[in-house]
């Protein structure tokens, strides 16, 4: 059957057009406008100015689609769209459209909740094709996005249940409010990864090293890692983000200080500075300028990179510690902070490492190609294919041509739970 989905929950208007029989789903379209760039300018996103995106760009979007996929419209057998969770204005626009194909098509329509949209997006290859087996369940999730952070264990497709979740700030939302403090820009996830690799490869640092060391809670880390010794699987990042605006105050301090005096910083404090830089700075004090802005980016890099490797840190720590509660087949990783390439190595590698345990046998890893973690419909089209099959399976479907009728945006929508034969 010929899918077709739409996403505008946040910033990026998305159509794809999916190819599904039995469990394998190909993807024939994938089109995606991001408005990145124009919420930057506020620094976040602006829910009706993304909305009147979403306005502008469905149906360019949609059309795209259709071409790129070979097809016709009036061949889709189902459309599928995300309902919540996310921004209102924005949702609206995208269920709206929905409803309308649907009810000119006269073909069901199914509204998805975006996070399993994430949750599946694990199971793609690189082409996008999709084919998820039963002996993969049960399956432990962390999903890592600008809104959310659970820790989801599904024991069967697709009994979803949130085992833990972020109490205040969501992970993605966490590096994107230190990159305001940084004055980075937004979003901020790429950039402080970007320059958290800079930072390792100034300073030659091995993180397989690094993680190789005993991971001993108690010493004291250059930022906190909160929540990491609590039971439980919750996650905490506010006071991260504080710890990290603290940090930063207290440089600026110093460096005005330094200022003043037109005494030389404290240089034992900036890893990585060059002997040659400071003697430079000894004999030229004209140089005054260039060496603030030079120890302004030594320390920025720095912060991004402690920063980054607090986050990650705890992220792992308690998946693999949920993987002990809570026996897992698969362990996968999903969102938009996934794009992040250290939570990928180290989550992966922890897992490995778990999986040459007797106790881990058999135990894979997944996470979405690059392209495929920020907010795509791709993923909105193969958890709506889901939800169909159990509606189908389970007679739930009078085929309702008209469900159209009983599907609204939800800016909070829970996370659906149901079983089904795959
Ligand atoms: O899933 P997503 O695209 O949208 C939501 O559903 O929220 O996630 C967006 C979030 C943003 O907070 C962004 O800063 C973060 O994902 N992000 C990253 C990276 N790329 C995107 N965070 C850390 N490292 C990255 N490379
Ligand atoms: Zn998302």
């Amino acid at each position: 059957m010929l899918v077709l989905s739409i996403e505008t929950s946040c910033d990026e208007t998305a159509v794809a057009i999916v190819q599904a029989e039995g469990n394998k789903i190909k993807t024939l379209a994938s089109v995606v406008s991001s408005q990145v760039k124009l919420h930057a300018e506020w620094g976040g996103v602006v829910p009706n100015l993304a909305a009147r995106e979403h306005l502008k760009n469905i149906i360019p979007v949609l059309d795209r689609a259709v071409k790129e996929a070979g097809i016709k419209l009036l061949e889709i057998d189902l459309f599928t769209v995300t309902e919540g969770p996310g921004l209102i204005p924005a949702l609206l626009l995208g269920v709206n459209s929905a409803k309308t194909l649907a009810y000119f098509f006269n073909k069901p329509l199914v509204g998805v909740h975006h996070i399993a949209g994430h949750i599946l997006s694990a199971f793609s290859d690189d082409k996008f094709n999709f084919q998820i087996f039963p002996e993969q369940f049960p399956l432990l999730t962390l999903t890592v996005s600008g809104g959310h952070t659970q820790l989801i264990y599904t024991d069967k497709p697709f009994n979803y249940k949130i085992i833990g979740e972020t109490q205040d700030d969501a992970a993605g939302e966490a590096f994107d409010k230190v990159a305001k403090i940084l004055e980075l820009g937004y979003p901020g996830g790429p950039i402080i990864s970007k320059l958290a690799d800079e930072y390792v490869q100034k300073n030659n640092i091995d993180l397989d090293e690094l993680d190789a060391q005993p991971n001993d809670t108690s010493v004291k880390k250059f930022f906190p890692r909160p929540m990491i010794n609590k039971p439980g699987f919750d996650f905490s990042f506010s006071g991260l983000k504080t710890a990290v605006l603290y940090h930063c105050q207290g440089n600026s301090i110093a460096s005005k200080k330094d200022k003043r005096s037109s005494e030389r910083v404290n240089l034992s404090e900036v890893r990585g500075e060059s002997e040659a830089f400071c003697k430079t700075y000894k004999s030229t004090s004209s140089k005054n300028e260039a060496f603030d802005k030079e120890i302004h980016q030594i320390n920025t890099l720095q912060t991004a990179f402690e920063f980054q490797e607090a986050v990650v840190d705890v992220l792992v720590t308690k998946t693999i510690r949920a993987l002990k509660k809570y026996p897992a087949k698969t362990v996968s990783l999903a969102g938009g902070v996934s794009a992040n390439t250290r939570l990928r190595s180290k989550l992966q590698n922890a897992v490995k490492k778990q999986a040459c345990l007797p106790t881990g046998q058999g135990l894979e890893f997944k996470m979405p190609p690059i392209s495929l973690t920020g907010d795509n419909a791709v993923m909105i089209a193969v958890a709506g294919y889901y939800e169909y099959l159990y509606y189908k399976q389970n007679n739930k479907l009078k085929i309702p041509r008209n469900n159209w009728t009983n599907l609204d945006a939800n800016a909070n929508l829970k996370l659906k739970s149901f079983f089904i034969k795959i």
